[in-house]
């Protein structure tokens, strides 16, 4: 044996043939070309020498007893273990219509019988390295695949990780945007609160003395009135000084007329109680829990606290209030809150009215009253419509009217917070609804709706 052609490993190859004369000239030929040979002489041994160790090549006669080369090659390219190996088939001369067959069984070759040894052993150098190529290149393909695989599961998770951060800041940026909704509103509101109630607080002292004092001038006058008629009746000659003196001053009418003076003061006097029980319940702090309202004393404070806006320096420029009151019982909500919202929503109204040139009649209506809910276990609810004939509002900023810092009004005059707190008021502390139907050139309505839950 030639020891350097020994030396070399070339491939391992599966030579089946029935024929022993071919099948060791062939693995004769193979094994000094430096070849693992195992020649095999049927189909069936073929197939378990194949399957129990793959070879890189097989080399298979077409005619056999028994299991012919086409059956052997089929079974063989069924199975993944062997189908991608190499088959070249090895047939007589003459047999051209089976070479096309042994291609269409899935052969990548043939060799003709009787061989010549060169082209053989090109014919098995050449596919054994395209096998081996073929080989090479699969586990690169798989592991490229397999890397970019796990690049991309790398990327998917990157990604989710950053999605998830991204949906946390969202949510963190909502939460900073409430906050500082509330921060600002609370402080504009207890900053008012503490105003209105410290107005209250003061005038409360003089209006006390008001009145005890007009209950005292009362008493006094009609105690001069009887002295002064005594006065008349003993002296029926009065000199001419005290005559010209009443004429002068008019007795008669100033005696007449001084009750309903004092009447007058009396009602000034019952109308400025009333201004600083309004002041007081518009400004009262909210406890933690909810307590029972009377909704109609909130819009009646808030009212009397925009009073100065309602009345114009014409009288026919006056905004007029509507009002058309249902009967509803006390409610549980948060009073200073919802008030605020009142406040929110008829300060809008009335720079609408102002800003409306065209509104000759500015009105405002407020209605209140009890609904019931269309599915009846539901219960009912309060439903209160605030309603302007101002300028309304243009479709293509209805949807935004409720978001956070939206406004149209110039710096200075509107913040864009108004609604964007009347709304969490409602729906988020008292679970209620709120909602807005305008007309560009008619007005606008705001409904709000509360869950009726009756007083304790
Ligand atoms: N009754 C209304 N008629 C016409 N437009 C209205 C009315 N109410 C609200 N709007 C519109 O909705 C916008 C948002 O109102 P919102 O009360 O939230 O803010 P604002 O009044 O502009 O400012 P802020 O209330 O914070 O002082 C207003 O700028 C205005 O364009
Ligand atoms: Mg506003």
């Amino acid at each position: 044996m030639d020891r350097a052609t020994t030396q070399i490993y070339k491939g391992n190859i599966v030579i089946v043939d029935d024929n022993p004369n071919n099948l060791r000239l062939l693995t004769n030929l193979l094994k000094k070309s430096g070849y693992k040979v195992r020649p095999v002489s049927t189909g069936k041994l073929a197939i378990s020498t194949t399957k129990a160790n793959p070879p890189d090549l097989i080399l298979l006669d077409i005619n056999m007893p028994g299991m012919d080369g086409y059956e052997v090659c089929q079974n063989l390219k069924n199975d993944p273990i062997s189908s991608e190996i190499p088959v070249i088939f090895i047939s007589a001369l003459n047999e051209s219509l089976s070479r096309i067959r042994s291609f269409e069984v899935g052969g990548v070759d043939y060799i003709t019988k009787p061989f010549e040894f060169n082209e053989v052993l090109v014919r098995v150098s050449t596919h054994i390295q395209l096998y081996r190529f073929q080989k090479k290149l699969q586990e690169v393909n798989s592991l490229q695949s397999q890397a970019l695989i796990e690049k991309n599961e790398q990327l998917q998770q990157v990604n989710n990780n950053l999605e998830h951060l991204n949906q946390l800041l969202n949510v963190k940026v909502a939460e900073l945007q409430q906050t500082q909704l509330q921060l600002v509103q609370s402080e504009k509101m207890s900053v008012l609160g503490q105003l209105v109630s410290g107005i209250a607080h003061e005038i409360n002292n003089p209006l006390g003395f008001l009145h005890g004092n007009l209950e005292h001038g009362q008493e006094y006058l009609q105690q001069l009135q009887q002295h002064l008629q005594l006065y008349q009746n003993e002296l029926k000659n009065p000199s001419t000084a005290i005559q010209d003196h009443a004429e002068e001053i008019d007795i008669d009418y100033l005696l007449e007329d001084f009750p309903k003076l004092f009447a007058s003061l009396n009602r000034g006097v019952e109308r400025l109680y009333q201004i600083s029980d309004s002041l007081r319940i518009f400004s009262r702090q909210d406890s933690k829990t909810k307590i029972d309202f009377d909704i109609h004393k909130g819009i009646e404070s808030t009212l009397t606290i925009l009073k100065h806006r309602l009345k114009r320096d014409k009288e026919s420029n006056n905004i007029q209030i509507v009002k058309e009151y249902g009967d509803i019982p006390l409610i549980k909500c948060y009073p200073g809150q919802l008030n605020q919202v009142f406040m929110n929503i008829l300060v809008n109204a009335i720079d609408a009215l102002e800003a409306d040139k065209n509104q000759e009649k500015k009105q405002i209506a407020i209605a209140t009253e009890i609904v019931d809910y269309s599915e009846p276990e539901m219960g009912q609810f309060v439903r209160i419509r605030i309603c302007d004939n101002g300028t309304g509002i243009p479709e293509q900023i209805r949807e935004q009217i409720f978001d956070y810092l939206f406004t149209t009004k110039e710096v200075g005059k509107g913040t864009g917070l108004g609604l964007s707190l009347s709304k969490q008021i409602i729906e988020e502390k008292h679970g209620g609804n709120i909602s807005c139907h305008s007309e560009v050139g008619k007005g606008t309505e705001f409904i709000i709706s509360l869950l009726l839950e009756p007083a304790t």
